[in-house]
């Protein structure tokens, strides 16, 4: 098995233009010849409080200090130190030096950043090595499952300068008989979505992860307009398209009112509504009793653990409750969750760990305690694709990758419209939520 060699590092840009990292491995010259990995990082905007550190510069005469120098020096000089000579198959290990080689709790000595680039770069390296795809080199001879696409059409939050304060209004294609024709029914629904927005005045520019970002309303009108652009694109909504969100609410609680508030509206002078959390709980009851949801995501705050806990007692039967800020792909914080009754699914983002190994593991233990995963980009992201067959390779049965345009998100499924037709007869496309609509 070929051994790790050298490890370089470039700063390259992400989906939103700021720096990030691709990592490259090199091995020594194993029956001639030396192979060549590289992994890029991508970057969140509503983040975690708890995520490993990703290390920017801070330095403000280069994108305005955004840039990621001293986390390509960190992979040039202390991670290849740990990891150099270190047989590319042994991940475990490898990612164990690389945590070793940092030695803090959340990867803010060397950043999550440059050690996620060499974990992902060095899983790349050894596939290559057995002449394997990504995903079977990961996931074995099982891994034959795509996932249901969870594609974000309308954009709201941080990532549109829009009037929504719910940040990803999502489709589900769960009753597509294959990840293509998933994939086919979203661009449908997609572009039937943008007619619908044209004709009633609306802009059709679209947001950080490619979904339209028009200036609507009310949470309830973008779910209105996505279930008529459901049914005009000839599809039943909740039978064959459910609908899932991600309210990301951490971004618009006051913790210190303990408040959910409408952020935009209110910035923008306009009647807002607050809502206490037993109020939030209800809200997002109520929405669940009027449209064909079954998944929500970060409906409460990331330090609203008492919320969290009453929303999955009431809704946790019935809806997939999606832990993304409260868990930031943790075991610890997932453990906490399993134990107190939280949620019942996680969203898994590789650099809110910061190694392969982590992330796996994570998987590994949610899918032991009947928590259902969904694997994750950000939403600043690059053309790596590394995700895709991390799903496959999972069988997490979803995946959260955007909208149906933006090439920073397409490349993932165009990578799994790849696994699909490669598998072939033995591939499956089975929605992995539990609740979903029949
Ligand atoms: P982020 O958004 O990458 O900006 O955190 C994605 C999400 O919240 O799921
Ligand atoms: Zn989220």
């Amino acid at each position: 098995m070929p051994k790790i060699a050298a490890l370089s590092a470039l700063e390259i840009l992400d989906s939103r233009g700021n720096p990030t990292l691709q990592v490259t491995v090199r091995t020594d010259e194993d029956t001639n010849k030396c192979l060549i990995a590289s992994a890029s990082v991508p970057s969140g905007a509503s983040t975690g409080k708890f995520e490993a550190l990703e290390l920017r510069d801070k330095d403000p005469s280069r994108y305005q200090g955004k840039g990621v120098r001293k986390a390509i020096e960190n992979v040039l000089g202390p991670l290849a130190k740990a990891v150099i000579g270190q047989e590319v198959s042994h991940q475990k290990e490898i990612d164990h030096l690389l945590i070793e080689a940092d030695g803090t709790k959340d990867k803010s000595k060397l950043g999550a950043n440059a050690i996620l680039g060499v974990s992902l770069a060095v899983a790349r390296a050894a596939a290559l090595a057995v002449n394997l795809p990504l995903y079977r080199y990961l996931g074995g001879a099982a891994a034959d499952l795509l996932p249901c696409p969870m594609i974000n059409i309308i954009n709201g939050g941080v990532h549109a300068d829009n009037s929504l304060d719910a940040q990803e209004f999502l489709i589900r294609p769960t009753g597509a008989p294959s990840f293509a024709e998933a994939i086919r029914w979203g661009s449908e629904i997609f572009y039937t979505l943008k007619k619908l927005l044209k004709e009633n005045g609306y802009v059709t520019s679209v947001g950080d992860e490619g979904g339209f970002s028009p200036n609507l309303s009310s949470t309830e009108s973008a779910l209105d307009i996505i279930v008529q652009a459901i049914e005009q694109a000839g599809y039943q909504p909740g039978n064959q398209v459910s609908l899932a969100m991600d309210m990301a609410a951490t971004e618009f609680f006051d913790a210190n009112l303990k408040k959910y508030i409408e952020k935009k509206k209110k910035a923008a002078g306009l009647p807002y509504i607050e809502r206490t959390g037993q109020e939030q709980t209800d809200y997002l009851e109520s929405l669940c009793a009027k449209y064909p949801i079954d998944s929500i995501e970060d409906g409460l705050a990331e330090n609203d653990w008492e919320g969290w806990r009453i929303f999955t007692e009431r809704m946790g039967k019935k809806i997939q409750i999606i832990g993304d800020d409260i868990f930031v792909t943790n075991m610890e914080f997932l453990k906490k969750g399993i134990e107190q009754g939280v949620g019942n699914s996680i969203l898994i983002k590789l650099n809110q760990i910061g190694t392969l190994t982590e992330t796996l593991e994570c998987v590994r233990m949610a899918h032991s305690h009947g928590f259902t995963t969904v694997i994750s980009h950000r939403s600043g992201e690059t053309e790596d694709s590394f995700i895709a067959d991390l799903a496959v390779a999972t069988k997490a049965g979803q995946i959260k990758t955007g909208s149906m345009c933006r090439s920073e998100r397409i490349c993932k499924y165009n990578r799994l419209l790849a696994i699909e037709a490669e598998l072939g007869g033995a591939a499956r496309f089975t929605d992995s939520n539990p609740f979903r609509k029949r």
